[in-house]
């Protein structure tokens, strides 16, 4: 009664949004990096679901340094745009599915994942900036994002972090909570699953401005070819390689983890489906610090 259809990925960085809210994005800077989106805003027109699931991360705005879950499903009927130093983004609210959002996190718990639930929560450029790059400009006041969002915030801020295999395990979970969602409405849900951050990138200390073009382009083909072996990839190899904010990308692992090219025969599941159509890939260097990477996966 709901089934995830594809998986997208892409890098958040809130400059991309701050060009959007004034009005840089036609210049030459920023040219390059939305031309890369063009395709995805076409297919995404083309492929509109009926939720998206979008995993990304908090950065210290809705919970703050005193109070940091691993996990956390937001359960709400609609959150606030944060306001992050500058006033909230002049873009509109997210509307949100609390019945999925609410049996997702009754069948991950279950299956031995602890998920905080959110009830409240305002989302920072982590989830809205995403949501642009594959949808556009939506006008705050008339506008409204495509469909409904659940937030699910992962800790990629404060050590210690989940592991890609943790990432990629729980994506299993999820991929198995929303397969057995039944809607009240009897239809059939078309949902997507969103991995956001990345790529790699640096803020801060000797190293900051790092960027690692080489291997994040790696990463990609890995995500796309061989997610298991990509999962064992310990932290210090991000952090050496991607930089101390490249530990973003084990996000990208929970949506890689649901497609259904990686089903469980530990979990009695029937056999894998085939491997996932690419559907489009981008890289972009830089945006603000940040090496931007992108891709698509349909299921097959
Ligand atoms: C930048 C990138 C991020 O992912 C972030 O959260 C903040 C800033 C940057 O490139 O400036
Ligand atoms: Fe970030």
């Amino acid at each position: 009664m709901a089934n995830i259809t594809a998986s997208v990925y892409t890098s958040h960085v809130p400059a991309i949004g701050a060009a959007l809210d004034l009005k840089k994005d036609h210049e030459p800077y920023w040219q390059p990096l939305f031309k890369g989106y063009e395709k995805s805003k076409e297919w995404m027109k083309a492929n509109k679901p009926d939720v998206i699931f979008l995993v990304y991360n908090d950065h210290a705005t809705a919970f703050s340094l005193e109070m940091i879950p691993t996990f956390a499903i937001g359960t709400a009927a609609f959150y606030n745009v944060a306001d992050e130093g500058f006033g909230p983004r002049p873009v509109p609210p997210v509307v949100g599915h609390p019945e999925l959002a609410s049996h997702i996190a009754q069948s991950v718990i279950q299956q031995d994942f602890d998920l905080t639930i959110v009830n409240k929560m305002d989302v920072d450029h982590g989830l809205t900036v995403p949501l642009n790059l594959m949808c556009g400009k939506q006008d705050p006041e008339t506008g409204a994002w495509p469909c409904p969002v659940i937030p699910f915030a992962v800790n990629v801020v404060q050590y210690p972090v989940p592991s890609g295999q943790r990432c990629l395990n729980l994506g299993k979970a999820i991929r198995r909570a929303i397969e057995s969602y039944e809607d009240a409405s009897g239809k059939e849900l078309n949902v997507q699953i969103w991995g956001t951050g990345g790529m790699s990138h640096q803020l801060q200390g000797p190293r900051a401005g790092l960027i690692n073009l080489d291997w994040d382009k790696a990463f990609i083909e890995r995500m796309v070819k061989d997610p298991e072996g990509l999962a064992k990839v310990p932290h210090i190899d991000y952090i050496r390689e991607a930089g101390s904010e490249g530990i973003e990308l084990v996000m990208w692992l929970i949506a890689r983890g649901a497609m259904s090219d990686l089903r469980d025969s530990a979990q009695g599941e029937a056999a894998a489906g085939g491997a996932p159509c690419e559907m489009h890939r981008f890289h972009h260097v830089p945006a603000s610090n940040t090496s931007v990477g992108h891709l698509i996966l349909e299921n097959s």
